[in-house]
């Protein structure tokens, strides 16, 4: 079975409220992944008709700050469908109500997985990829994906190897001193 990406697209958009700000008067980082985590999981679980779970997240970055009084909207889609996995793409955008100006705050990707009523992962349902984009954001998940398991192996204990590190180390905030070979 295959589903269009814009059957699940979900928009919401919340006002930022002093509950939610730092001792600097912008909105708390964590409050903003709450938002996406919610609404990552909305847009999976229309797709899939199942409950998702939060596999990854890849990446966050905090491109602007959100103060208190703006409009914020978070719009998911899904870019990917796996066999139990989806990777949705956010992006959240922050709205000053006064002057109209509209920040990019942050874009990512969230890989949720559907399960069943006994919390098996559960397959979902193919994407129609029906424009230029659907396929850029299908293929660029697929790349993501294939960084990630690279970058994963190459450090991993049994394969990582110290000495090809300690020269660019040295060049960073940091001193070496070891206690064991
Ligand atoms: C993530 C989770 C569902 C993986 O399930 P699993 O049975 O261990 O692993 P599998 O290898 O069968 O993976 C299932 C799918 O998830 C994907 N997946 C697993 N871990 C992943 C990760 N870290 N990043 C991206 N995708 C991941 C796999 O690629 C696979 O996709 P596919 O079916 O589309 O091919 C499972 O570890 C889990 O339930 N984790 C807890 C999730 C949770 O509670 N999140 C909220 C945290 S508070």
């Amino acid at each position: 079975m295959f589903k269009h990406a814009k059957d699940s697209q979900v928009s919401i958009t919340e006002l930022m409220l002093p509950a939610h700000s730092n001792f600097s008067g912008k909105i708390h980082g964590g409050h903003i992944l709450n938002l996406m985590d919610q609404i990552a999981f909305a847009c999976a679980s229309k797709h899939s008709r199942h409950y998702c779970v939060t596999a990854s997240v890849n990446k966050v970055d905090f491109l602007n700050p959100i103060e208190v009084g703006e409009l914020v909207t978070l719009k998911a889609s899904v870019n990917y469908t796996g066999r139990t996995s989806m990777v949705i793409g956010l992006r959240v955008e922050s709205q000053n109500i006064q002057t109209g100006e509209i920040k990019h705050c942050n874009s990512s990707y969230f890989t949720m997985v559907a399960k069943d009523e006994n919390g098996k992962n559960v397959k979902v349902p193919g994407l129609i990829l029906d424009s230029k984009q659907s396929i850029r954001r299908f293929a660029r998940s697929i790349a993501r994906q294939e960084q990630t398991r690279t970058r994963s192996t190459r450090f991993n204990s049994s394969e990582f190897k110290m000495e090809e590190h300690l020269d660019l180390i040295k060049t960073q905030n940091a001193t070496i001193e070891l206690f064991e070979s």
